[in-house]
């Protein structure tokens, strides 16, 4: 037996349904990690987040899905809808293999809305049994019913082994006729295109056009793209990897996540003109983030995690990562700022103003406060602390006091510099996460961390200091 033919594999349909029952059970039981506040797995493991839409004024959040235990393995989407981010619905796996074409698992991608109708835009990954496995990548529109059912599925492009290798996936709709897609090219340099597609025949056109850059990213494959419009600027957000590390700032995770603004961006030239690309987040578990417009705002969320890791407490309980906070996106000065959405303002209980230290009684609360001058903040219990100081114009998040490391090899420092003297600082921690949001969200750091018990913050620096434990969202029964 190897990987492919494993239990790793298994299909949805084919998984025992009480050994799903056994593991959500044992994921109940997780009282030092699992979030109250961020979506998780009911149990084995999440990652990309899929399909963002608004769609009958419901939130539709989709997610890559390995139901099969929390490792990463056979993926399916798994989608979770929500009114006001409050309260939200689980309704499991709702897009999972049928096909030939996908037998080795539904990869990301983004939605759509055709006569009404949800639709998914996403990756089949085929791997050849007869063939070493080798994998292919067809690029599937599937449409739902009013219950989420799958009522078809169709390729709408077959893999191209002149144009990319084996990596070419995540497709996004950038309008009715065209979508955004990104890939490994024939001499193994990530890059993004665009390819034609139709919502209704069986296959779109068959171009597919490279989006010609000065970025000089150095990366084998660019995963999970976005393309929108903010102030009238075009915004491309994507996930190159394999990018090296510049200096104590940039690319230090595995994979990081990217930036980049056009003044102008036309399908018809291809061409994107600004050579800058900065980091969207600068913490240590960011990746694959998806972004959306609900009509109002734009909206984007990211897994709260990095490829090839496990974390503390996977095995035990049985479930592994996380989805991010929704943010709201918005464009100053040429800086993508994140800021997480009002909606999350119902959860907050009780603001208390508090100097130098708060005695913790539970490990989700949101914490606010400014400094302009040097600060340091540290959270934890008498062996064991996060730690977040600003030195300088420099910020640093600091786990290596944590009672249990993670990618160790990767550092235990996350470093930001911050031009302004006065920093604000907003932070969400939620168990074994933390988001941190400095100047508006000019500045963010996204990250895990585990402590099994937090008992203290301790606050030096601050010129002022608020403090709120946070409700915890709810499900609907069913
Ligand atoms: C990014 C990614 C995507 C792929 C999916 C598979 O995390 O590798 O490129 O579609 O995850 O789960």
């Amino acid at each position: 037996m190897n990987r492919y033919t494993s239990h790793v594999y298994t299909k949805f349909e084919n998984l025992k349904p009480q050994q799903l029952i056994d593991d959500a059970q044992l994921v109940k039981t997780d009282m030092v990690n699992y979030p109250k506040v961020h979506i998780a797995p009911k149990s084995g493991l999440l990652n990309d987040p899929n399909g963002l839409v608004y769609y009958n004024e419901l939130y539709h959040i989709f997610y890559q899905a390995c139901p099969n235990g929390p490792f990463h393995g056979m993926k399916s989407w798994n989608l979770v809808t929500t009114k006001d981010f409050l309260t939200y619905e689980d309704h499991g796996i709702v897009l999972n293999v049928t096909e030939e074409y996908e037998n080795f698992g539904i990869f990301s991608g983004g939605a759509i809305i055709v006569d009404s109708k949800l639709c998914l835009l996403y990756t089949a990954n085929y791997r050849d049994p007869n063939n070493e496995y080798k994998r292919k990548a067809y690029q599937v529109l599937a449409t739902l019913d009013e219950n989420y059912n799958v009522v078809s599925k169709r390729i709408i492009r077959e893999p191209d082994e002149t144009l990319h290798t084996e990596h070419f996936r995540d497709p996004v709709a950038i309008d009715d006729f065209n979508v955004l897609i990104g890939l490994q090219d024939v001499n193994n340099q990530g890059q993004l295109a665009v390819m034609g597609y139709s919502q209704k025949d069986y296959l779109g056109d068959s171009k597919l056009s490279f989006i010609k850059n000065s970025w000089n990213l150095d990366s084998f494959m660019f995963e999970c793209p976005n393309l929108f419009k903010l102030e009238d600027k075009n915004i491309l957000v994507f996930s190159p990897q394999g990018v090296e590390a510049q200096d104590k700032y940039t690319f230090n995770n595995i994979h990081d996540v990217v930036y980049s603004i056009s003044d102008k961006f036309f399908i018809e030239e291809m061409m994107w003109d600004n050579p800058i690309i900065k980091q969207l987040d600068h913490g240590f578990d960011f990746y694959a983030p998806q972004v959306f417009n609900d009509g109002e705002r734009t909206l984007m969320i990211g897994w709260q995690g990095v490829p090839d890791t496990i974390y503390p407490g996977d095995e035990q309980y049985r479930w592994s990562q996380m989805l991010t906070t929704m943010r709201e996106l918005t464009l100053v000065n040429g800086n993508l700022l994140q800021k997480p959405i009002d909606e999350y303002q119902q959860l907050e209980t009780n603001w208390i103003s508090f100097e130098r230290e708060v005695k913790l009684e539970s490990k989700v609360f949101k914490l606010k406060f400014s400094a302009s001058e040097e600060f340091e903040l540290v959270i934890g219990n008498d062996s064991y602390n996060i730690r977040l100081v600003r030195q300088g114009n420099e910020i640093s998040l600091d786990r290596s006091k944590c009672q249990y490391l993670v990618n160790e090899k990767y550092g235990n420092v996350r470093y930001v510099n911050v031009e302004e003297d006065n920093c604000e600082l907003e932070i969400i921690v939620d168990m074994s996460s933390i988001e941190i949001f400095i100047n508006e969200g000019k500045y963010v750091m996204t990250s895990r961390f585990f402590i099994d018990s937090l008992t203290t913050l301790k606050l030096s620096g601050s010129d002022t200091s608020q403090f709120s434990y946070l409700k915890a969202i709810k499900y609907k029964e069913g």
